[in-house]
């Protein structure tokens, strides 16, 4: 089986019918994978080489062994992953900085800019709101590059987490800076030792949770507003029939949202309703796609694996996409549909797409432009060619960490209680009703049945009492199966079920997208700090079942730096280092307090995982 999602297999088979490859096609004709590069063993960092790593050759000509090159290729992951993550975060700033408020970005949630105005020492008080909107950007700019100091969201953590990586020497600095050690450290020469690797690999993915991810979520939520909870769908049945579809794909919400706001246009809507559509209908895919459903409701079209898909329902006239998880495949399929492939980042150009520049400072008129050319498209569609899988489930989005505690206060006596804060949460998870909360997040991977990972590993958490938080294409999964739904709770335990219903969300939270996981960060911070605990202490788990990115590694060793454990259902390219694979799921346990696990079996991870939040509770139950 390729994948458990029944649209998913409906158009792979349309797809052979049409004569169109898709990813899974090449899966199949990769056949057997190359075994250094799935050991790690495998260097390419200087042209003496490439090196490969054997018995009868167990060092590079440089003289670099196993630990080495596994060591430094993975660093560069989690390099390449933070930058990622940080460079969409710098945008976002960078569109703060030119918010206006009569131009095309404006502050939506003010209460949030002024509480990091006070943050971060910036006067408020008899201020223009874009006033302090733009001295706070021009702060947080700095965070990429300054000469001094340490990150300023390292101060969201509890003091004990702050001290360990003091202690350390793990505080990352400023953003860029530990990006570019690691770069530096990495090339041909510098570093052979591997605990100095992975502590430089630990060091740059906190710069990524909590710098870049953490301030591409808040800026994020400041200038586009902060999620509340509302009501969507998910999978690729939201495509309508009698309408100009567009779907969003990629990452920064600073395209999307003026997407959003283009869609609405009346000049826009009556222009589709003469080329004859009904009207436009957006739809998400990727992280876009949890962007836009989190703060419009915008339906979810689905995950990563569904890309090549979207398009093969013949159904779409415009797929724009802008940064990161976008198949440079897109352009073949679009070519084999009416489909406009439409990049709009000059940090992804792809050939055989069309490219149409999107600039922050036109933000508004370059959507308009984009959105038009799908509506002029929309009589190109080929109707013998459409078929839209029926397929879809009703979701609740929209969880930030205020919104998770606005729910939580429907069960707060506010007469007795302090109302805004996690008390609700904290009290659960001491009386023991709810065992614990794992976030199950990341990608899709092609090496593993699509979803498949997701699905199982939720289910069988949900059934043990204990509450999932789900972002990025995980998310997507969680959707598309119903487990987003708050009807879900049938699914879940006698103790999650109940905290559900009073509580009144689904046992599967959607925390938003892959930088959101930050918004993880900040909630289990938030319980240690109530608690007088360090992070490590909290019975709480992350969990990439199908990760396949180099954001991914960042993500995990983060969230492992943070004092989280993190079980991996795809085995990351280490195995051919004995240390690197015994330093990451045994040794860190000791400076960090968290390890990596990892389990290619859903079932047993998901069980893993269970007895784990158990054995973590006997432990938190003595503190408490
Ligand atoms: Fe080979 Fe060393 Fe060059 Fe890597 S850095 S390719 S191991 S010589
Ligand atoms: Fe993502």
């Amino acid at each position: 089986m390729l994948t458990i999602d029944l649209n998913s297999q409906e158009l792979i088979e349309k797809a052979e019918r049409d004569g169109v490859e898709t990813m899974y096609d090449r899966k199949v004709a990769m056949k057997a994978q190359c075994g250094f590069g799935l050991q790690g063993v495998c260097c390419r960092i200087c042209a003496a080489g490439p090196c490969r790593i054997t018995p009868k050759t167990p060092l590079g000509l440089c003289g670099a062994d196993e630990h080495v090159i596994v060591g430094r290729n993975f660093a560069r992951m989690v390099a390449a992953g933070t930058a990622a993550h940080s460079d969409h975060a710098r945008g976002i700033v960078h569109t703060m900085a030119i918010a206006s408020r009569d131009g095309n970005y404006t502050i939506k949630d003010e209460a949030k800019l002024k509480n990091l105005a006070k943050e971060w020492g910036v006067e408020t008080e008899d201020r223009d709101i874009y006033d302090i909107a733009h001295e706070v950007a021009d702060i947080a700019l700095m965070e990429f590059g300054k000469p001094h100091g340490t990150l300023k969201f390292l101060s969201h953590a509890p003091y004990q987490r702050q001290d360990l990586w003091k202690k350390h020497n793990i505080e990352p600095r400023s953003i860029d800076r530990e990006i570019v050690t690691i770069m530096h450290s990495t090339h041909m020469g510098c570093t052979a030792d591997i605990d100095s690797l992975i502590n430089l690999s630990l060091r740059t993915s906190l710069a990524d949770g909590w710098g870049g991810s953490m301030i591409g979520t808040i800026f994020s939520d400041i200038l586009f507003g902060t999620p509340t909870v509302r009501q969507s769908e998910a999978n690729l049945g939201v495509l309508e029939d009698n309408k100009v579809n567009i779907i969003l794909h990629g990452h920064e919400p600073s395209l999307s949202e003026m997407i959003v706001l283009a869609s609405e246009d009346p000049e826009l809507v009556a222009l589709a309703k003469e080329v004859g559509a009904e009207g436009i209908n957006l739809a998400g895919m990727c992280c876009t796609g949890n962007e836009v459903t989190m703060r419009h409701g915008v339906r979810t079209a689905g995950d990563f694996h569904q890309q090549e898909l979207a398009i093969i329902t013949g159904a779409v006239e415009a797929m724009i996409v802008d940064v990161q998880c976008i198949f440079p495949a897109l352009a073949k399929v679009s070519e084999c549909y009416h489909t406009k492939f439409i990049t709009t980042s000059p940090k992804a150009k792809i050939s055989g797409s069309t490219y149409i520049e999107f600039n922050e400072e036109t933000a508004l008129d370059d959507a308009k432009k984009i959105v038009k050319e799908a509506i002029l498209n929309f009589k190109n569609r080929d109707r013998e060619k459409v078929h839209i899988p029926q397929l879809k489930s009703s979701t609740t989005v929209g969880f930030s960490e205020q919104a998770i505690i606005g729910q939580l206060d429907r069960v707060v006596n506010s007469q007795i209680d302090q109302t805004g804060t996690v008390k609700p949460l904290v009290d659960c998870l001491k009386s023991g009703v709810l065992r614990g909360v794992v976030g199950v997040v990341g990608c899709n991977n092609a090496r593993s049945v699509s979803n498949k990972a997701h699905v199982t590993i939720m289910k069988e958490l949900i059934k043990n009492d204990i509450l999932v938080v789900t972002t990025g294409c995980g998310a997507s999964a969680a959707g598309k199966f119903g487990l987003l739904n708050k009807e879900a709770k049938s699914m879940a335990s006698k103790g999650l079920a109940t905290v559900c219903e009073l509580v009144d969300i689904p046992p599967v939270i959607h925390l938003g997208s892959c930088v959101d996981c930050s918004r993880i960060l900040s909630v289990v911070s938030e319980v240690a700090k109530y608690l007088d605990m360090d992070m490590c202490d909290i019975p709480v788990a992350g969990v990439a079942p199908e990760w396949m990115s180099e954001k991914a590694v960042a993500i995990g060793t983060y969230v492992v730096g943070s004092g989280i454990d993190t079980y991996l259902g795809i085995m990351p390219p280490i195995g051919g280092s004995s240390k690197t694979v015994e330093i990451l799921t045994q040794t860190l346990q000791d400076s960090v307090g968290a390890t990596f696990k990892v389990n290619e079996n859903p079932e047993e991870l998901a069980q893993m995982i269970i007895n784990d939040i158990e054995k973590k509770r006997v432990h938190f139950e003595e503190l408490v």
